[in-house]
């Protein structure tokens, strides 16, 4: 498959641009990168703080065969594409959190929203994948969680923006190949040695589910080992318990 990169100085979100890149027929598989997004997109619609020339924001439209079910995993699959290539450029200790967040010990360096399109034709559904990944961040203002970047946990080391969003388009179009043929099985591994929720004591669903974080399955749920067992988590929020 043909790539269709896109690089823009400023745009309203870069999953907006694949978006309207899909919309208008273009050929190929369609990245958008910008320099800066005034209405960068996070999940839960919440706001994703985008600052010109501080962080990598980085949109890919994906297709799958197979209907919406192959889906499941997927993001799963991408947490660990990008933590592959940060390990790749030497950055240590990357972190996942379920079901996409991508860590550093300080704090959430990455996060990744994945937004379903649609279906092009029966069974061949399309979705954008967008990747944020804080590189040079030097300020975040009304962040209420710890947050981490590149710069600051690897100073030494200075990998430009281009470096950086070349190693992870590679290793999400790896991914995402190997997810299309063989489906989730593979990745589970790979993603559970990144869990930064092993063996803490966590709590889901708005509090009614407590217990110690166990890694996820095979369909890629979250279990939460609780007085009662093992406990699936499929959606929503799994935060630290405070003691
Ligand atoms: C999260 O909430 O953790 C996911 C954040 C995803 C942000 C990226 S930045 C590039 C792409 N464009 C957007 O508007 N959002 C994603």
């Amino acid at each position: 498959q043909e790539l269709s990169l896109t690089v823009l100085d400023e745009v309203d979100s870069t999953n907006a641009e694949v978006i309207r890149q899909i919309n208008a027929g273009s050929k190929g598989v369609p990245v958008a990168i910008a320099d800066c997004q005034t209405s960068g997109r996070g999940r839960r619609g919440r706001v994703w703080q985008s600052p010109r020339g501080e962080n990598l924001y980085l949109s890919m439209g994906l297709t799958f065969h197979g209907g919406f079910g192959v889906l499941d995993g997927l993001s799963l699959v991408l947490g660990v594409a990008v933590a592959n290539a940060l390990e790749r450029l030497g950055v240590p200790e990357v972190g996942l959190k379920w079901p996409n967040d991508i860590f550093l010990p300080d704090g959430k360096l990455g996060g990744i929203l994945v937004e379903l399109q649609g279906e092009l034709e029966e069974g061949v559904v399309q979705v954008i994948a967008g990747i944020g990944l804080n590189v040079h961040m030097s300020r975040a203002d009304g962040v209420d969680q710890p947050w981490s970047s590149l710069a600051r946990a690897c100073p030494q080391v200075g990998w430009s923006r281009s470096q950086i969003g070349g190693a992870i388009i590679d290793a999400v179009f790896d991914a995402v190949a190997l997810f299309s043929d063989i489906g989730f099985a593979d990745f589970r591994e790979s993603w559970q040695r990144r869990d930064v929720f092993m063996g803490k004591s966590l709590k889901a669903r708005g509090g009614d589910v407590e217990g110690v974080g166990c890694g996820i399955d095979d369909a890629g749920n979250y279990q939460i080992r609780t007085e009662n067992g093992l406990v699936p988590v499929r959606a929503g929020e799994i935060s630290l318990r405070v003691a």
